[in-house]
């Protein structure tokens, strides 16, 4: 197969910033999808409908008139523990919030805000179930005791499983799976469970993180994970099964905040988002399930109409620069053997 045409695809996980950085980055997601699940991990956190609303603007704008398509950016709202549920309930009615987000208090970037007992949170989680709303969850322990590569485990068997029991109507959104155990989990799961793949973690093991050296560029969180892990991830995105959608967790930061003594997490995957996860699918043997994965399976479970028009991606070597607009993105100085062509809106 020498090019792949597939549905006009969206990205259920993203972090486009603000500011500068929002006016740099949002047009790479903009390019290549039609809408993207934005995170709200901003400084202050997106916790107001106000914030929300005004924030979806810039994006637009930031997105918009460059890139000649069409871009829908869907809002989260940031759980904290006085989170409100009848504000979340307006926003969600009035079309603003699409999910919510929890991000366990000091699990990653900008979580200092975010939930310190799960407990806090049933008042909300019973409105979200009852009007529909997706929950979205960064599935990790934050525990010091707790060794990082196994807090994804650890949050499946100490929170996830009892919230699962506990809200059988509400749908849940594992983010950016990273082990065996949460595909695992995510597979024996009710159809109300799901999960977003990044590329990197189905590109990366943990031994990419000291390849020859310390390597901040390969650093985000969850961090990725031992081999196994990694082919476990794959194995479920290839799989065909509706569970598992694109979720890039693409989150760009300066490059003196990725290379310092103390790094900041996150992979810039936005410019060769698709491309990067097409070189997995035909390594795989599984072109025939991407345009699933990319395009169908995420809207069908957020309950939202599939996209109109398509992208074509071609077998061709793309170069990825070593810099995109100052930041490194992934697979820096690297090829990748399919390049997006064409978008039609
Ligand atoms: O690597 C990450 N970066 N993981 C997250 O959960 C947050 C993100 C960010 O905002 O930088
Ligand atoms: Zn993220």
């Amino acid at each position: 197969m020498q090019s792949l045409t597939i549905r006009r695809p969206d990205d259920w996980h993203v972090h486009l910033r603000d500011g500068a950085m929002l006016k740099a980055v949002a047009p790479f997601t903009a390019r290549q999808f039609a809408r993207a699940i934005v995170m709200p991990n901003l400084s202050p956190p997106v916790t107001s409908l106000a914030a929300a609303s005004a924030y979806r603007e810039r994006i637009v704008a930031a997105a918009g008139p460059k890139t000649g398509t069409r871009f829908t950016p869907l809002m989260t709202c940031y759980l904290t523990d006085d989170a409100n549920a009848d504000e979340i309930a307006r926003g969600h009615a009035e079309g603003v919030w699409v999910a919510a987000k929890l991000y366990p208090a000091n699990a990653t970037t900008n979580s200092a805000h975010g939930v310190t007992d799960i407990r806090k949170l049933w008042p909300t989680l019973e409105r979200m179930q009852a009007i529909g709303m997706p929950l979205l969850v960064h599935g990790e322990v934050t525990d010091p005791d707790i060794d990082i590569f196994d807090r994804e485990a650890v949050f499946i068997d100490r929170v996830l499983g009892g919230l699962v029991r506990d809200f059988p109507a509400l749908r849940i959104v594992l983010e950016h799976i990273t082990t065996a155990e949460a595909a695992q989990f995510v597979a024996d799961a009710p159809a109300t469970v799901a999960a977003t793949i990044t590329p990197q973690h189905l590109h990366l093991n943990r031994n990419a993180l000291f390849a020859g050296g310390l390597r901040p560029h390969a650093y985000c969180l969850p961090v990725v994970k031992r081999e196994k892990h990694r082919l476990a991830v794959r194995a479920a995105a290839v799989s065909g099964s509706p569970k598992y959608f694109l979720g890039t967790d693409s989150a760009p930061h300066a490059v003196d905040a990725k290379e310092a003594s103390c790094g900041c997490a996150g992979i810039f995957n936005a410019p060769f988002a698709l491309e990067s996860y097409a070189v997995v699918f035909d390594e795989e043997g599984a072109l025939d399930k991407f345009e699933g994965f990319a395009s169908e399976h995420g809207p069908r479970f957020y309950g939202l109409p599939l996209n109109e028009g398509e992208v074509t991606l071609e077998r061709r070597t793309a170069v990825v620069p070593d810099r995109v607009v100052d930041l490194v993105p992934f697979h820096s100085g690297g090829t990748l053997g399919w390049q997006m062509s064409r978008s039609l809106p």
